[in-house]
């Protein structure tokens, strides 16, 4: 399998999926789903919310070209905004001369919470619980689930100590073992069940009891390194070594100054969110643990790391919290996301949270290099009127000049001068 399919932007949206089908080797029926805009039909939308009145439809596109951990993979994206999904269709393009992108990601190891209040004495609490930690783990351990029959479940228990406003709190984690599940439902539940016993341990009262999305235990790395030459738009390595400090400046400037790192992480949020979505992830979820950590330090600093080796490459890396799952959820019921989710090829909870920090890592440098040099509007006019050359119905040999002549006319770009402009050059 090839995640470059050449020209793929220029076909029709049935050709594509042909394209899609035929690199995949599957049947073109397997992606009926993408065809339906209705594919959630109203009962299981239903099932799915409270007070259902209707559905949202929004576009699928997927990115190309990404090489990820020596595997060919199509990253769907599910997601209202242009350009997103040609900038990291882009440099996983670029990316590919070298090799594409690696991966490191934890164990699905997520964290439930226990408030504790009103402990008598927090150095015998911790003790009580660190010396029955084992039992208290069982216990939790103790129900019937496929998770825990997989080899998941609780795995440790930590305790913290927290300085509130009014007093201090005893906060204890478990750290459950997810599996290819995101998890929340059970570590929920298991911080629920541990609830009285760690009462009778600590003497204290317990208040919350929920998951914690800065899933510190859960991260996901990519890493990725280009050469001068595929950062060029030439292949001109002296340019591309230009454009290389350019984007190490971009990044320095995200690291250092929250107001640049907000919008910086917008932008590879730009990626992991529309994967997210597309397979059926508690996208919010992710968000929170993302923008979290960005911020564990203290500092609100970049998600992403990039730097310059003594070849002159630049490298770049992403260290991010992606509690995801491929069992269960939106993911299982949602006929769009279920297909979403075989086109990446994935069999595990990690293996998805590694192509989301690819697909995070890929965008950041998208819009760096475009920010860096020529600026994002130009780029992003062109795509978006592109997009409406396409959806006036202009064949693929037809868009660069409808495309031209409606730029050449110099007047407000609208759908209906598009529309026009591809008639009158079908008549000239
Ligand atoms: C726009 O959706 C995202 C960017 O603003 C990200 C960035 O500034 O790095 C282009």
């Amino acid at each position: 399998m090839d995640s470059r399919i050449s020209g793929f932007y220029s076909l029709s949206m049935h050709d594509r999926r042909v394209a899609i089908a035929n690199a995949m080797s599957m049947e073109l029926p397997t992606f009926r789903a993408w065809e339906d805009a209705e594919s959630l039909d109203e009962s299981t939308a239903d099932r799915m919310i409270e007070n259902v009145v209707g559905r949202l439809s929004l576009p699928v596109g997927i990115a190309m070209n990404f090489l990820i951990d020596g595997k060919s993979t199509f990253i769907p994206f599910c997601v209202e905004e242009s350009s997103i999904v040609a900038a990291a269709s882009n440099i996983a393009k670029r990316a590919h001369n070298s090799g594409g992108f690696t991966t490191d990601v934890d164990p699905p190891r997520m964290i439930g919470q226990l408030q504790i209040l009103d402990v008598p004495d927090m150095n015998v609490a911790i003790q009580n619980i660190n010396q029955n930690k084992d039992e208290l783990m069982d216990k939790c351990n103790d129900i019937e689930s496929t998770m825990i029959r997989l080899g998941g479940g609780c795995k440790d228990i930590e305790c913290r100590i927290v300085e509130a406003e009014s007093q201090n709190m005893l906060v204890v984690h478990l750290i459950v073992d997810t599996r290819d599940a995101m998890g929340a439902n059970a570590v929920n539940t298991m911080a629920e069940r541990a609830a009285p016993w760690l009462e009778n341990l600590t003497g204290g009262r317990v208040l919350l009891r929920i998951l914690s999305n800065l899933a510190t235990q859960r991260l996901a790395r990519a890493s990725v390194r280009l050469s001068p030459e595929s950062m060029s738009s030439s292949g001109d390595a002296e340019e591309g070594g230009r454009i290389i400090d350019d984007v190490i400046l971009a990044f320095e400037f995200a690291d250092a100054d929250p107001w640049r790192a907000a919008t910086h992480n917008k932008g590879i949020m730009n990626a992991i969110s529309p994967v997210g979505l597309a397979c059926g992830q508690d996208w919010r979820a992710i968000e929170a643990g993302a923008h979290a950590f960005a911020a564990i330090t203290g500092r609100y600093r970049s998600m992403t790391r990039w730097w310059k080796d003594e070849q002159g490459w630049i490298n770049g890396s992403i260290e991010i919290p992606i509690a995801v799952g491929i069992v269960g959820g939106a993911s299982k019921v949602h006929p769009v996301a279920r297909l979403n989710l075989e086109l990446t090829g994935v069999t595990s909870a990690q293996e998805l949270a590694g192509i989301m920090a690819c697909a995070g890592l890929a965008q950041n440098l998208g819009a760096m290099r475009a920010l860096a040099t020529k600026g994002i509007q130009e780029g992003h006019m062109r795509l978006h009127l592109r997009n409406m050359v396409i959806s006036a119905g202009a064949e693929p040999h037809e868009i660069d000049d409808v495309a031209n002549a409606v730029r050449s006319d110099g007047s407000n770009i609208t759908q209906s001068l598009v529309n026009s402009k591809l008639e009158e050059y079908r008549q000239s």
